[in-house]
Formats: structure tokens, C-alpha cells, sequence
């Protein structure tokens, strides 16, 4: 689980857009749902573009797959971008996952860089948005393991 720049402020951050779930929180959630699909979940936030670049560039060989919330790179890294259609390219899939519903948002959230070398989106359901995000990463998982 890779997290993007400001999510380390999340249960303080504008409640009213993110919720008052912390980043603490999710992990932990994340990890309980880990356990019982049987996957070990290891999490990260990043607020520099680079370092997340590089956490992407380390995936193979280390994870099988990648879930991650880009935050406002979302919308404007190519670099990000790039180091997930790369791992992508050497069989590490990424999920996208948003608190909110960005396309109901300003016009520049609407459009994501990286939604097109992920395998899939989820957005608008607060903190239940990597649960979910989780769940679809598992099943890619399962699928490509079967
Ligand atoms: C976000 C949406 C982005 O537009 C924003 O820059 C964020 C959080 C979300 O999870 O809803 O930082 O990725």
C-alpha cells in the first residue's frame, strides 16, 4: 500500500472531504483484511513524488501487487505513471484507490494519470475505498495465481 503526499494528515484533513479516519486506522485495516485473504500487507506513505517512484521502481521481486492512493500526483505525475506501467510490465498490477469521489470534483481532479496502467479504480467510499481496493487487488491476485 503505497500513499500519497498529505494522507499522513488524514483524520485532521478536511474531515469533510476525507473523513476522520487516520492513516493509522486504515493500515490497520488494511492488515486485519490481509489477514484473513491471506496476504501480508505492507504500507507506506510518501508526500515526495521521487520516493514513490521509487518505492513503485522496488515492487517486483518484493511484492505481488500494489495498491495505492497517489493523492494529488493523481493528477498531474508522469513519473508515477511510468513506474507503474513499468512494474506492470514485469507482473506487479496496481489498484487505484481514493477517499473521495474525484470525478465529482474540481475539473483537475477529474482526470488521472495513472487510472490507465492500473488494473482498476475505487473512489468515493472513504476509508472503504482501500478495503475495496484491497479486495479487487486479491482477486487480480488469485487469478493470476490459478
Ligand atoms: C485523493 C483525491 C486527490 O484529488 C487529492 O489530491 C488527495 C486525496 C483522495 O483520496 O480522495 O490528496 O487522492
Amino acid at each position: 500500500m503505497i500513499h500519497g503526499p498529505n494522507l499522513g494528515l488524514l483524520g485532521r484533513r478536511e474531515p469533510e472531504i476525507y473523513g476522520r479516519t487516520t492513516l493509522a486506522e486504515i493500515d490497520a485495516a488494511l492488515q486485519a483484511l490481509g489477514s484473513e485473504l491471506g496476504l501480508e500487507v505492507r504500507c507506506l506513505q510518501r508526500d515526495g513524488e521521487g520516493e514513490i517512484v521509487s518505492a513503485i521502481g522496488a515492487a517486483p521481486g518484493s511484492v505481488q501487487g500494489i495498491l495505492i492512493n497517489p493523492a494529488a500526483y493523481t493528477h498531474t505525475s508522469v513519473a508515477i505513471r511510468d513506474a507503474l506501467a513499468a512494474v506492470a510490465g514485469m507482473g506487479v498490477p496496481a489498484v487505484e484507490v481514493h477517499l473521495s469521489q474525484t470525478a465529482a470534483r474540481d475539473e483537475f481532479r477529474q482526470r488521472s494519470l495513472v487510472a490507465g496502467v492500473c488494473r482498476g479504480t475505487v473512489a468515493g467510499f472513504g476509508a472503504g475505498s482501500y478495503l475495496l481496493g484491497l479486495r479487487g487487488l486479491a482477486a487480480l491476485l488469485g487469478e493470476a495465481g490459478a
